[in-house]
């Protein structure tokens, strides 16, 4: 499984710490909440405080934009070290060419889904996309109850991708801890997202590398 901590949890005012601490216990990517009081009820960071980041870890960015009109933003998270952008299908107008626009730069192109959104919405496009995000929370904040409900996505998406040939990696977002972490894997995630099960922890090295421990059962 890929991890993929989200920083919105870490200290702000020690982030490069918490970034060698997850680097330190094997997490795979650097998640990054872009919130802009719009799309969502909060406001995060953006490019600037990702970008202070750019050749002090080893870890890429997994940039999600929970932002309106991403198009006009895209092109700010592309740096050397940015490896997917994923952008909410709710906020595209034309998801077709937004998902050009980033894998325009070199970028894979990721799609999330609210939990009110089916992922009927995505026909005709699952063959351009290279990562379908699925929230198990509504977006804007860290630290809310995980909605198994949402599972089903994952059982789904993967069975499709199975039969089609789909190259998208399946990730999820909101919640995920050491007690759902297998039901997650089982249901066919391949990438996880945690901010608060990963940065509020004890030891957050060890946190990781506990995470890192678990595979599909199934
Ligand atoms: C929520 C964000 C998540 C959030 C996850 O809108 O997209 O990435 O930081 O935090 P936890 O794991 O605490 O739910
Ligand atoms: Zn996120």
């Amino acid at each position: 499984m890929l991890l993929s901590p989200s920083i919105l949890s870490a200290d702000f005012s020690a982030l490069l710490d918490g970034i060698k601490k997850i680097e330190e216990g094997g997490a795979d990517y650097i998640h990054v909440d872009v919130m802009d009081g719009h799309f969502v009820p909060n406001i995060s960071f953006g490019a600037p405080v990702m970008k202070s980041l750019n050749g002090k870890t080893k870890l890429p960015y997994d940039v999600h934009l929970m932002i309106e009109h991403p198009e006009k933003y895209i092109k700010d998270f592309v740096t050397d070290y940015t490896a997917f952008i994923t952008v909410h299908q709710e906020a595209c107008e034309d998801l077709g060419a937004i998902l050009d626009l980033i894998k325009s730069y070199g970028i894979k192109a990721g799609v999330s889904i609210k939990p009110g959104t089916p992922t009927s919405v995505l026909e005709g496009y699952f063959d351009k996309i290279d990562l379908i995000l699925i929230m198990s929370v509504e977006p804007g904040f860290g630290g809310q109850k995980f909605m198994e409900d949402q599972l089903y996505k994952a059982v789904e998406l993967s069975a499709l991708k199975k039969e089609m040939g789909y190259d998208y990696v399946i990730e999820i977002d909101g919640g995920i801890d050491l007690t759902n972490i297998d039901r997650v894997l089982d249901a066919g995630v391949e990438m996880v997202v945690a901010g608060s099960a990963v940065f509020k922890a004890e030891d957050v090295t060890e946190r990781v590398q506990e995470f890192k421990k678990h595979r599909a059962r199934l």
